[in-house]
């Protein structure tokens, strides 16, 4: 029982620890599968001791009956908004106004990105979430408690903290009852992939990624909340009821967000602390600019008074605070004319429709075109030739076409039909069952052919210099080249004799063409252009199969059991080398001198080079196979027993007998802190960063 109990507490600090590293540290230490191993010992636990469940167990997330409706919560002090500012002239205002009510007094700034999602209240009493609430009017929200729970950035309880001076306070170590306001939103890649399910599933997708959100937590089935992939930034913290400061807020704002983060709470690290409203600009132009590099949508900068003191001297009028305002980006949303709807082919015969538009000048470049995706997306949207059309720059480049605005539709516009040929060379178009893209089949169309070249030469691929869109168009159309192994038997004076080439110009082709002969196989195998096949499947199949002659002769499989190849791309692949044409271009390549094969991995060298590594007990912060990979990736060895000849035995928790054998023998003893330090030595980051479900903060 003692036992359970004690398993319980340590899985649950476990979960906790990792969840805080995921979330707030964006430094994950364990793969999904082990979090997951790590949550379904505890179920099992919890299941056997039901005596010993509390409502702060990782495994409560998700709890309770769907409701029907949302209590009513009053914030008791409410929920402002805060007054927009559009330039830098009214930012200069906001700075006089400030100059005038604190006169003679510096007033530094902390500025903040405007997180464009929905603003939430938690209140978390002796340490735990007890209460979330949305903003409402402002003065009263709905009691979203239980959907709340659902998102794993939000601690269920705080981390405790250390006083200084004072150790563990009476409070167990976490501040008095508080509050803490946030914003709630969606990141953009998983607001993208919820669309396609919702499109999948023949439900509706939402406009943006704040309405995705704001729908998520209003949905009356916690469960289904889980399943929304939500996020957390807090912005906030109060001491909730006497105001005595027994929970050490602090004097300064910016030092508040510190001890939010130190609390457990995620709170964005792009924040800077500004001496000047100067400063202040250069953070907005510099975020208005990047916005789009972010993996979450804002749509501006709050701006706020660092002193505590001030903000309180500084007070607020009925809407919003006198110490903080928003300044708000230029739309990234504007009208224009769509005049044609044109038919794109790309490189693997995927036809692609693209909105031309009168050009409209959008948050900082003119645009003349958006894409349309697929035909069901323009029949969906009912976009037509001749409509006006709402277009948006979201991250991506490229804008896309939101709506049509109907009002303004001229009579006698026509239904989108999609081509039956192909627009560039008249082949049938052929749409495969259960896609949505039309493809033009015919593998000599020029289309097809110049978009093929210009993959095969660009940066990443073979990369040849030089040889950009308009050289390729003219090297197709005098037929000096039809596919890109003739590249290689380019002459000269060929090349030469083509409209503004010149002598010198034609001997830099040639050259660059000839240099990118030593490209290694893992680019050739990305340059040929095999459907799905990306630059990291191509690394992994060249890797794997270390000759283009062992890829064109893997079975389907062989292919399917390596690590990052999935049945879609085993098929394409399948389906690539089928093509009699794509085997004598191949050849071609091959005979020209191109590689066809990789060369074996040097083996790994770092710290532990000539080391050998026993490994015994349990480790707390990665798996055995964890450290082993780590051990070898700097050079080391792991073996399975100890010897005279072992360097190092890595000790965990509850070692075997290899722990008393390295002892007798007087083999050095390493535990896991020791070892993490030794590879934070050697400057290489001993838990590897998951870009795909991390998310920066
Ligand atoms: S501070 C009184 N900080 O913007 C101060 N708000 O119009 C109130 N928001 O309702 C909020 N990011 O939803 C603050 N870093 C940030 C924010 C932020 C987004 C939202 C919030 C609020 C609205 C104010």
């Amino acid at each position: 029982m003692q036992d359970a109990e004690q398993q319980i507490d340590r899985l649950r600090e476990q979960i906790r620890q990792h969840d805080y590293r995921y979330y707030v540290l964006n430094d994950p230490a364990l793969s999904d599968y082990e979090y997951d191993q790590l949550m379904n010992r505890l179920i099992q636990l919890e299941k056997a001791h039901p005596e010993l469940m509390t409502p702060d167990s990782p495994t409560q997330r998700v709890g309770g009956e769907p409701t029907s409706q949302f209590p009513a919560i009053t914030h008791d002090v409410p929920m402002l908004s805060l007054g927009n500012t559009y330039s830098q002239e009214e930012l200069n205002d906001f700075e006089k106004r400030l100059q005038n009510l604190l006169p003679d007094e510096t007033v530094e700034y902390v500025a903040e990105l405007k997180f464009d999602g929905i603003a939430v209240s938690l209140v978390y009493r002796d340490g735990l979430l007890v209460q979330a609430a949305t903003r409402g009017d402002g003065i009263q929200g709905d009691d979203i408690t239980a959907n709340i729970r659902t998102i794993r950035s939000i601690p269920l309880s705080l981390m405790r903290q250390e006083h200084p001076g004072r150790g563990k306070s009476a409070q167990g170590g976490h501040p008095a009852d508080i509050e803490v306001r946030g914003e709630v939103f969606m990141p953009r890649k998983a607001f993208a992939k919820l669309n396609q399910k919702q499109l999948a599933n023949d439900e509706k997708p939402f406009a943006n990624a704040r309405n995705a959100t704001a729908g998520s937590l209003k949905l009356q089935d916690p469960k289904m909340t889980a399943a929304r992939p939500l996020h957390f930034f807090a912005y906030f913290i109060r001491v909730l009821g006497t105001g005595n400061n027994a929970g050490g807020i602090r004097p300064a704002h910016l030092e508040n967000l510190h001890l939010l983060r130190e609390l457990g709470l995620p709170v964005s690290r792009h924040v800077a602390l500004c001496r000047s409203i100067w400063d202040v600009v250069d953070f907005c132009n510099t975020w208005e600019e990047k916005r789009d590099e972010l993996p979450f949508e804002i749509d501006g900068v709050v701006i706020k008074v660092n002193s505590l003191r001030q903000q309180e001297q500084l007070g607020s009028t009925a809407k919003s605070p006198r110490w903080a305002i928003a300044y708000k980006f230029k739309a990234k949303q504007a009208t224009t004319l769509l005049r044609k709807i044109h038919l794109q082919v790309g490189r693997t015969g995927t036809v692609t429709p693209v909105a031309e538009l009168e050009p409209v000048f959008l948050a900082g470049s003119t645009i003349s075109r958006a894409t349309l995706h697929n035909e069901d997306e323009i029949r969906r949207k009912d976009i037509r030739e001749g409509d006006s059309v709402l277009i948006e720059k979201g991250g991506d480049v490229i804008p896309k076409v939101v709506k049509v605005i109907e009002e303004k539709r001229p009579p006698e516009t026509r239904r989108f039909e999609m081509p039956v040929r192909c627009p560039v060379c008249s082949g049938p178009l052929v749409r495969a069952e259960g896609e949505s893209a039309v493809r033009c089949e015919n593998i000599a169309c020029p289309a097809q052919v110049h978009r093929r070249i210009e993959h095969f030469a660009a940066r990443g691929a073979m990369d040849i210099e030089g040889l950009g869109n308009a050289l390729i168009l003219q090297l197709v159309e005098s037929r000096l080249i039809e596919d890109y192994a003739d590249l290689y038997t380019l002459k000269k004076e060929d090349a030469a004799a083509l409209e503004r080439m010149g002598e010198k110009s034609a001997q830099n082709l040639i050259h660059a063409i000839q240099e990118s002969k030593s490209r290694p196989l893992d680019r050739v195998v990305f340059a040929i252009g095999i459907r799905y096949v990306g630059s990291t499947v191509a690394s992994i199949l060249a890797d794997h199969c270390g000759s283009m002659d062992a890829l064109i002769g893997a079975s389907r499989s062989e292919l399917d059991a390596i690590d990052g190849v999935g049945p879609t791309i085993s098929e394409s692949i399948g389906h690539f080398f089928a093509q009699e044409h794509n085997i004598v271009v191949i050849d071609k390549l091959r005979a020209a001198g191109i590689r066809m094969s990789g060369e074996r991995k040097a083996k790994k060298s770092g710290i532990f080079d000539g080391c050998s590594f026993v490994l015994t007990g349990t480790l707390d912060r990665m798996t055995r196979q964890a450290a082993s990979e780590l051990i070898e990736s700097e050079g080391g060895k792991v073996t399975s027993s100890v010897s005279k000849n072992t360097s190092y035995v890595l000790v965990g928790q509850n070692p075997g007998s290899k722990y008393q054998k390295a002892q007798d023998l007087g083999v050095s003893l390493i535990d896991e802190d020791t070892f993490i330090s030794m590879l934070e030595k050697s400057k290489k980051r001993p838990f590897p960063k998951d870009s795909q479900l991390a998310i920066e903060i």
